[in-house]
């Protein structure tokens, strides 16, 4: 009893720190403490889940946290930040993984046990175990194929192919129900399982390489809710919790991640833009953009007389690795006393919080980062607008263009300022695919070239200009 005790007061505290942690992920400032208290919520519940049931020996139990603790932290070392989205999309095919297998075993182990039956709720939920945890490997697997080029990034679609989804969903279906009824007839759970696997390809694969950050968050979010279904199984809080909060928030994600994008989740699971790999031919109006080009001395000079800048990061920022030279520009002109911000759009780069990260890296103040919806109204009393490899996330046809694929996307107002200068290497379209006529604007400069070459430069410009 005493026992029991304890290890229900250690899951609640597993479960408070989990609430705690996820909040804490919420805000720049607090995310890193959020991830330590979370990472120590799950030590907490591996340690008293596997010491409660015996499974292990304690040496057994410290010698496999070892090793996968060691696995994570290498991998999460070494992973390159533009390859961040391929690791997530692992990790959450392994936690598929995991709910299936302990859900799989569960089932023989209640089907094979001699006078053991299955109550019905058990079996609801080992199935729905099961199915959402094989197309949640399956699913991730394939997207991690995709992003990581081992398979064809384009959407892969053939006639036919949501009705042949359509008919595997009713026919795993059934399956399960049958599974339910009867525990014994193991050939159905076979079934159930390898439909399961097969239906997560075959629904990730439509999906162009490029709208895969939005399919892994929503894969996330299924990798949360096999494994609330497998503590349901188990009879076990803290993974019904954990479960819950994963579901929930990956969910919510990838609502916000559609909704940044301008897009519904139908038509990225049905395939929309990856289709087609992002086409040029629904750029603005056909009329060739006919741009302004400035040096790098010209900027320095500009930027030395500004007053006030914000800078607009985007994915071009994270290809170039550029966040470093920002930060110096950052610091020259606040010496010279302008005031410098950054407006943050939620979907700048490849992935959710992929410009904060790098602004965090190169310790930019996080007070200084400004969500879309903040700043937006400041561009127009605003003397330079500096464009860092983003694009998209700026381009007024959002606001002017109802022909545009990006017609209603909420857009940064970059435009507005007095002056808007573009960091970028040519003229090449964004992950849309498509034009951007703000390049074409009269308050706008092109300041061609690779964003840490060019800016390194303005800055060594600037550093003779503004002596430290
Ligand atoms: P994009 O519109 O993709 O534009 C990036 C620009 O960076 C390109 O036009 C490219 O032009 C430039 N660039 C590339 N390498 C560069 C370098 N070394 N130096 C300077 N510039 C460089 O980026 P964005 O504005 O950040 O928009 C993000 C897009 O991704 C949105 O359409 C969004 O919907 C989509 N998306 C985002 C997410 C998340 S969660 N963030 C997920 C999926 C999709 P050049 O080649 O001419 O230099």
């Amino acid at each position: 009893m005493e026992k029991d005790l304890l290890i229900r007061i250690a899951y609640l505290v597993a479960s408070v720190l989990f609430i705690v942690g996820i909040k804490m992920l919420g805000k720049t400032s607090t995310a890193r403490k959020g991830n330590t208290l979370s990472a120590v919520a799950m030590f907490i519940a591996i340690v008293v889940t596997l010491l409660d049931s015996q499974v292990l020996s304690l040496t057994e139990i410290f010698v496999t946290i070892l090793v996968g603790s060691a696995i994570g932290t290498i991998a999460a070392r070494r992973v390159e930040m533009t390859s961040m989205p391929e690791m997530v999309a692992i990790f959450n095919g392994f936690g598929g993984a995991a709910s299936v297998l302990v859900a799989a075993s569960e089932y023989w182990r209640m089907a094979h046990d001699a006078g053991m039956s299955m109550p019905v709720v058990v079996g609801v939920t080992i199935v729905i175990s099961v199915i959402i945890g094989s197309v949640t490997l399956t699913g991730s697997l394939v997207a991690f194929g995709k992003l990581k080029g081992l398979i064809n990034g384009r959407a892969i679609v053939f006639s036919g192919q949501h009705a042949i989804n359509a008919i595997l969903f009713l026919a795993v279906l059934a399956l399960s129900v049958l599974v339910v009824i009867d525990p014994n007839m193991e050939i159905w759970m076979v079934g159930v399982l390898l439909i399961a696997l097969l239906l997560g390809v075959l629904t990730v694969i439509p999906i162009g390489g490029a709208d895969m950050p939005v399919v892994i968050s929503l894969l996330n979010s299924y990798s949360g809710i096999a494994a609330c279904a497998t503590g349901f199984v188990l009879n076990n809080q803290v993974l019904i919790i954990a479960g819950a909060l994963v579901g929930a928030s990956g969910i919510i994600l990838t609502q916000i991640m559609c909704k940044a994008m301008n897009r519904s989740l139908t038509n990225v699971l049905l395939g929309g833009f990856g289709q087609t790999g992002g086409a040029g031919a629904a750029a603005g109006g056909g009329e060739e953009i006919v741009v302004k080009e400035v040096g790098v001395e010209e900027s320095a000079m500009l930027f030395e007389s500004a007053s006030s800048v914000i800078i607009v990061p985007g994915y071009g920022m994270a290809v170039a690795q550029a966040q470093h030279v920002v930060r110096e520009l950052t610091d020259v002109l606040e010496r010279n006393g302008t005031s410098v911000k950054f407006a943050i759009h939620p979907v700048a780069g490849r992935m959710p919080g992929h410009m904060n990260v790098l602004l965090a890296e190169a310790n930019i103040p996080y007070d200084k980062l400004i969500e879309m919806d903040q700043i937006n109204d400041e561009f127009a009393n605003t003397d330079i607008a500096l464009i860092i490899g983003a694009n998209d996330v700026v381009n007024p046809a959002a606001r002017t263009n109802p022909g545009s694929p990006i017609y209603g996307m909420p857009i940064l107002n970059a435009d507005k300022a007095r002056t808007v200068i573009v960091s970028k290497r040519g003229m090449s379209a964004g992950y849309a695919g498509i034009e951007n006529e703000l390049f074409g604007y009269p308050n706008c400069l092109m300041l061609f070239g690779d964003a840490k070459s060019t800016m390194t430069k303005v800055v060594s410009e600037l550093k003779e200009a503004i002596p430290a």
